[in-house]
């Protein structure tokens, strides 16, 4: 195979005359952009410590009032990627928000997908399209793009949690804004879309003829997904992953269009090696401790600990406990990988 053309190549007066023209040759750029084999990547495996991050996040909240932030974020940002960026990976912005006591984030709506992922303290809610979804540690808040959605704390001391969004993707595509409009009215029951939809298998006949909304459960409780967690740790052989996807209870695939969610449970002692996958990744700690193997980079993590998975990774994941199980949620671009037909699961780093 010859190596291709390079810009050095060209006279230098054609190369302006081109540039003039708002035109480039594509050779000198051709294996940069479509490489052989595997995609290059800016992605760095990166861990970020909730230990370092925390203080920095309560001291938000005395620097910044709620109403000068609208949302009080921190923003975890890959320095592979150009911390301006604010990427997690290419496609996963993820941020860390502190909310007070007493204190609102405004009703709005917008473009990108997002989810929330409870981190610590309780009393905090979301009201997504007109239903009050408590947020207690380790819960999955559902915010589906142009779903109205605000948030606030009755409870007492800081509530801090994960936010996860599609943002890099839709700024990307320049479709990326929000609206905003008063509080919304809560014209649903408590617990709605979990006691209608979270049994599991078993759905309100009347869901069977009612047309599809495309978001019918806003609320995963993280007390649920741990219990089934531990009940599918029981039957799933050793070095196997015990991994739940989170889905849309109606049709059984991925509950947002863009990005996944999983949870994974490392049993005591236990080290998984993943399947390596085309999708890139987010892994946030919900309890426990251990070490990662990211492409190489080992990484040391612990509870409310979040790393970053470029695509085509290899991964392998030590629980550092030999009595108790550690527990890490997944933020992946795999619906998006499946809808556009470049998802893939390479089987030969399967064990
Ligand atoms: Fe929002």
């Amino acid at each position: 195979m010859s190596a291709l053309g390079t810009i050095e190549d060209l006279p230098k007066e054609y190369v302006d005359d081109l540039v003039a023209q708002n035109t480039l040759p594509l050779w000198p750029s051709l294996r940069a952009m479509l490489p052989h084999g595997i995609p290059s990547r800016k992605t760095q495996a990166t861990v970020w410590h909730y230990s370092d991050l925390r203080p920095n996040l309560m001291r938000a909240g005395e620097l910044t009032p709620i109403e000068k932030a609208e949302r009080r974020v921190l923003v975890l940002c890959n320095p592979g990627l150009g911390l301006d960026n604010m990427k997690a990976t290419p496609t996963i912005y993820i941020g860390m928000q502190l909310i007070l006591p007493g204190e609102v984030a405004p009703n709005h709506k917008h473009t990108p997908s997002a989810v929330r992922v409870v981190v610590e303290g309780s009393g905090g809610f979301t009201v997504v399209g007109g239903e009050k979804l408590p947020m207690e540690k380790g819960d999955l808040i559902l915010t589906p793009p142009g779903l109205w959605h605000e948030h606030g704390h009755e409870g007492t001391g800081p509530v801090v949690w994960m936010d996860a969004l599609d943002l890099p993707l839709v700024y990307g595509m320049e479709a990326s804004f929000s609206t905003e409009s008063p509080s919304q009215t809560i014209d649903k029951p408590s617990e709605y879309g979990i006691t209608r939809l979270g049994l599991g298998g078993v759905v309100p006949y009347d869901s069977l003829d009612a047309p599809r909304v495309p978001y019918p459960m806003l609320r995963f409780p993280w007390k649920t997904v741990r219990a089934n967690l531990r009940g599918l740790a029981g039957v799933t052989p050793k070095g196997k992953p015990v991994q739940l996807a989170y889905v849309n209870p109606e049709t059984g695939r991925e509950c947002l269009p863009t990005l996944g969610f999983s949870a994974i449970q490392l049993r005591p002692g236990e080290e998984l090696t993943l399947p390596r996958r085309s999708a890139s990744a987010v892994l946030h700690v919900v309890e426990g401790f251990g070490s990662a193997q990211i492409d190489g980079a080992g990484l040391k993590f612990g509870e409310s600990d979040t790393m970053a998975v470029p695509t085509h990774a290899r991964v392998t994941l030590a629980n550092g406990s030999s009595t108790n199980s550690t527990y890490l949620f997944v933020v992946d671009d795999a619906p998006l990988q499946r809808k556009m037909g470049i998802y893939q699961v390479f089987s030969e780093d399967i064990k």
